[in-house]
């Protein structure tokens, strides 16, 4: 692949590549190139120099304990989360801003390090009176609000579990994974802004809460106040504000053993059922600590938003735990970037609020990206983003066209773009550039972080030579592995480690080119990538057929100019519920209820883009969906080899009811 290291985005052809501008890698954080090779001959101690500058209260007596596939690093150290993103901070930075907030109306606040750390020991004392205590779990059900970040580290500081659920997820899908934990107390609040609107949580809680035996508490934020009136259950939903008045801003921090379990944090899983992914405490805090300094380049004098909710691991790593034991000064904002402070709609935001803010590092997902420029060019032109100093990207591949989009009309040509590959599993990021030392190609995520063996293999788990597309595989072991699902190790080891006995598999495809870049190629199996959502084609699914009009359903991600992926169902219908061929309008009805029952069920993320009301779906022999035909038919191709299919007649029968919903 050539080089045009000068090449501005303008004139940008494939194959041309970007460096580090000169001022930026001359300040970087990471400038030393020999970085990579010094963690290549000893990763175990380049991982234990960063774990070192960490608070421990006690040492470990070793780096690494490898019985694949189980790893335990840090072996006998002692630490806690909490202290290391609070109490060390105090003594020389405690007036430096922790969290700049900004709800969706455009109020305000602000917390200095020490300002935080009083309200999660007051907090965490809260949790302790309800009788939280250390190994304990806790549902956090939470809007985009700085107490959303002080009851994540609450729990730390008692050594609780968090499993925090997205306030998009549904009644059942917050039920589900509640129990799946066993939580004693739930965190929610009354609701919070989106898009002019109030979006009821706590409401959502009381649905679920019936069917959750092991919660005893609720504890509800208020938020949105008269806005959300909300019925309080005595004896079992308390008010922050009340709990909180008169605890003591002191409570003693649990020493955690570096194995001792952090949080559970549910992904989809290509089975249906989330996976309860637990990460633990020392090799957790030293991947979000390290991959936070090296890729984001966090100084004293940075504003840094990393835009993901904190419902997902990008939001545990990025905007809570390695921006905070870093002692960064991270903005939070609640709402949706297409809605103004003055409560009318917009499209700029995002850029708005990094020109009123100056923020100066931005961290966000492809499907923004494709978002705004589709809105327009002319809406970041308006602003004045001459704060912002590095970009990155994360949760799907992003295409070459929204890379240089993000470069030109963001970066102003300025910025270095970190295109960040990593998962919920891995904890922290795996593939990147780093800014000050990475020449960056639209579209790859570059190389593996220091420390991180990575290969791309063939269906044998044979390593690929270069330019052959072949599965991503991680071949060592690092720190911020995930240890297990939680309640089912049997399930961690077929997932991530039976495909290629000792290597571990993400389920991502990969190219790795003649200069050692990597290219992601998308999933391999069926996980949907919608909007940088992790959704099972299972788990949708599963539902739809619970819908008594649905005898078999299929479900696939679909290529979308914006989101990546868009669900699209084909359902077959049972014969008493059938439409008529000719009946249009109640084929759209019945099209419109499956949308709208999936979306009830699994939350508006899951809701089905297109729903296509088919006759039979094309099987092979031995009876499996053939989803890549499906696929073709969706996203309107010549279709593939049909000669596995039992009967080739159907998809034909498909192909023409296909565009039939058009609501
Ligand atoms: O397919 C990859 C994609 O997102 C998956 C992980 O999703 P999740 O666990 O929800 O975590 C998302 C945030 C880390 C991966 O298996 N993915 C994530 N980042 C990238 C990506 N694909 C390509 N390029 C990326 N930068």
């Amino acid at each position: 692949m050539s080089t045009d290291a000068n090449t501005s985005g303008s004139d940008w052809q494939p194959g041309h590549s970007f460096t580090p501008p000169k001022e930026f890698a001359a300040q970087a954080n990471a400038s030393d190139p020999e970085i990579y090779g010094r963690a290549a001959e000893d990763p175990e101690v380049f991982w234990a120099g960063y774990a070192s500058r960490l608070d421990w209260m006690e040492p470990w007596n070793q780096i690494l304990e490898w019985n694949p596939p189980h790893a335990k690093w840090f072996v006998g150290g002692k630490l806690n989360v909490s202290t290391n993103c609070l109490d060390r901070h105090l003594a020389t930075n405690g007036d430096r801003r922790a969290i700049v907030w900004e709800g969706e109306p455009g109020d305000q606040r602000t917390l200095t390090y020490r300002e935080l750390s009083a309200l999660v020991n007051q907090f965490a004392n809260v949790l302790k009176q309800q009788g939280v205590g250390k190994g304990d779990r806790v549902s956090i059900y939470m809007p985009m609000v700085p107490e959303a970040a002080i009851a994540m580290l609450a729990c730390t500081r008692l050594g609780a579990l968090h499993s925090v659920v997205f306030g998009g997820f549904s009644v059942e899908s917050l039920a589900e994974r509640t129990n799946d934990c066993g939580a004693k107390v739930i965190i929610t609040a009354d609701g919070y802004w989106r898009r002019g609107n109030i979006v009821p949580l706590k409401s959502v809680v009381d649905e679920a809460l019936p069917s959750c035996p092991s919660v005893k508490r609720a504890i509800v934020l208020r938020r949105a106040g008269d806005k959300c009136p909300v019925k309080m259950e005595p004896g079992r939903d308390l008010w922050w504000h009340d709990l909180i008045v008169g605890q003591s801003t002191d409570c003693a921090a649990e020493p955690m053993d570096a194995e001792d379990p952090l949080f559970i944090l549910y992904t989809s899983g290509s089975t249906g059922k989330p996976k309860g992914i637990l990460h633990t405490t020392g090799g957790y805090l030293t991947g979000a600590y390290t991959t936070t300094q090296l890729v984001f380049d966090i100084k004293p004098t940075d504003l840094y938003w990393c835009t993901a909710d904190i419902g997902w691991i990008t939001g545990h790593s990025y905007v809570v735990y390695g921006p905070l034991a870093n002692c960064a000064t991270v903005f939070m904002y609640e709402g949706s970037p297409d809605w103004s402070t003055q409560g009318e709609p917009c499209r700029d935001r995002f850029w708005d609020m990094i020109e009123r803010h100056k923020i100066t590092i931005l961290y966000t997902a492809p499907t923004l990206i494709r978002a705004c420029m589709k809105w327009g060019d002319e809406h970041p032109a308006k602003h004045d983003l001459s704060s912002l100093r590095l970009l990155g990207s994360v949760g799907e591949p992003i295409n070459p066209e929204a890379w240089l989009w993000y470069h030109r009309h963001i970066g102003r040509e300025r910025c270095p773009i970190v295109d960040t590959w990593w998962q919920t599993e891995t904890g922290s990021i795996m593939i990147t550039s780093l800014p000050g030392l990475t020449t960056t190609h639209p579209g790859s995520a570059t190389r593996p972080f220091p420390g991180i063996s990575v290969d791309v293999v063939d269906d044998m788990g044979r390593s690929l030579p270069p330019d052959h597309k072949g599965i991503l595989v991680i071949t060592k072991p690092w720190p911020s592995m995930l240890r297990t699902i939680w309640g089912d190790d049997h399930r961690y080891q077929q997932v991530y480690w039976s495909r290629f006995p000792g290597l571990y598999f993400p389920g991502d495809g990969a190219l790795r080119d003649m200069e050692g870049n990597y290219w992601l190629l998308g999933r391999v199996d069926d996980i949907m990538l919608v909007a940088g959502h992790n959704l099972s084609t299972m788990e949708l699914e599963s539902v739809l057929v619970e819908h008594p009009a649905v005898a078999e359903a299929a479900v696939i991600g679909r290529s979308h100019e914006v989101k990546g992926q868009a669900p699209v169902a084909f359902v077959i219908v049972r014969e008493e519920y059938a439409p008529p061929s000719s009946d249009g309008e109640a084929r759209k009805r019945l099209a419109a209820e499956l949308k709208e029952f999936v979306s009830q069920r699994l939350g508006a993320v899951c809701r089905p883009d297109e729903v296509i009301i088919s006759g039979d779906l094309p099987k092979t022999r031995s009876g499996k969906i053939m989803r890549r035909l499906l696929r073709d038919i969706a996203e309107g191709r010549v279709l593939g080899d049909t000669s596995t299919l039992a009967d080739p007649n159907i998809v034909a029968g498909i192909k023409s009811k296909y565009g039939s919903d058009d609501d």
